[in-house]
């Protein structure tokens, strides 16, 4: 089968730890899988995060059988040399990168990167943390943008327990931020994000927390059409 897409690069990123940039690109990469197999989506996911290696140290290692989609362990200084070739053969790489840029190579990924989702937590202190983080970002968007590369961003608020204040408060605001946000969200749930992860899934795509995914996916297919 050939490939659907012209091969995208997609990542969760935020210079802030623990905001759920790894957990997500699982999450994401398991409805992916689940909606995409028919079709012959080809996706790949790259840990690039070579000090904390979440994803490929939940997954790959304790049964490789397991795996139903590609997890690659490469580090962001050899990852934009391998980019290229992972264009040509996958439709979408999912990029799981360190928060801070210090490891080698990471600045260099973020160029590469098509369409960014930046977690965060509800909360003041991330929606701060965040801006500044954005404040960064942007030049990179603005050098893709001059080299005629379209750059496509959205928050996306994770760990969200609806009925708090504070997340009804954010959320009412989020369409003045400095970039636009889901309307959707991923919930707090320690059951099932941080238990059942270890093994890559199909997931049963007709519940109403799959509505966060089908927005994300929604966000890449409009970068693509415009
Ligand atoms: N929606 C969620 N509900 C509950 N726990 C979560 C959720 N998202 C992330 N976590 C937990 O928060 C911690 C940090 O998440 P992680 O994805 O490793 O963040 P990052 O990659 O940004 O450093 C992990 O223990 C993860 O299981
Ligand atoms: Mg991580």
């Amino acid at each position: 089968m050939g490939k659907l897409l012209p091969g995208l690069v997609v990542s969760f990123i935020n210079q802030k730890g623990g905001v759920g940039k790894s957990t997500l690109t699982m999450l994401f990469a398991d409805y992916l899988h689940t909606i995409g197999k028919k079709e012959g989506l080809r996706v790949a996911v790259i840990d690039a995060d070579d000090m904390q290696n979440s994803i490929s140290r939940k997954r790959s290692r304790e049964d490789e059988s397991k795996n139903a989609y590609t997890i690659m362990n490469i580090s962001s200084k050899d990852l934009p040399e391998r980019m290229e070739t992972l264009k040509s053969v996958y439709d979408i790489i999912l990029v799981d990168l360190p928060g801070n840029m210090k490891q080698e190579g990471v600045a260099t990924v973020y160029y590469l990167i098509d369409v960014a989702f930046i977690p965060l937590e509800p909360s003041e202190l991330d929606v701060d943390s965040s801006m500044l983080f954005y404040d960064t970002y942007r030049s990179i968007i603005e050098y893709r943008k001059n080299e005629g590369y379209k750059t496509s961003v959205y928050g996306i608020f994770n760990r969200v327990n609806p009925n708090l204040l504070e997340f009804k408060d954010l959320y009412a605001k989020k369409d003045n931020l400095a970039f636009p946000f889901l309307n959707s969200f991923v919930k707090e749930s320690r059951v099932k994000y941080q238990r059942n992860i270890s093994t890559t899934e199909e997931v049963n795509t007709n519940t109403e927390e799959m509505q966060v995914w089908e927005d994300v996916l929604e966000k890449i297919t409009s970068h693509l059409n415009k």
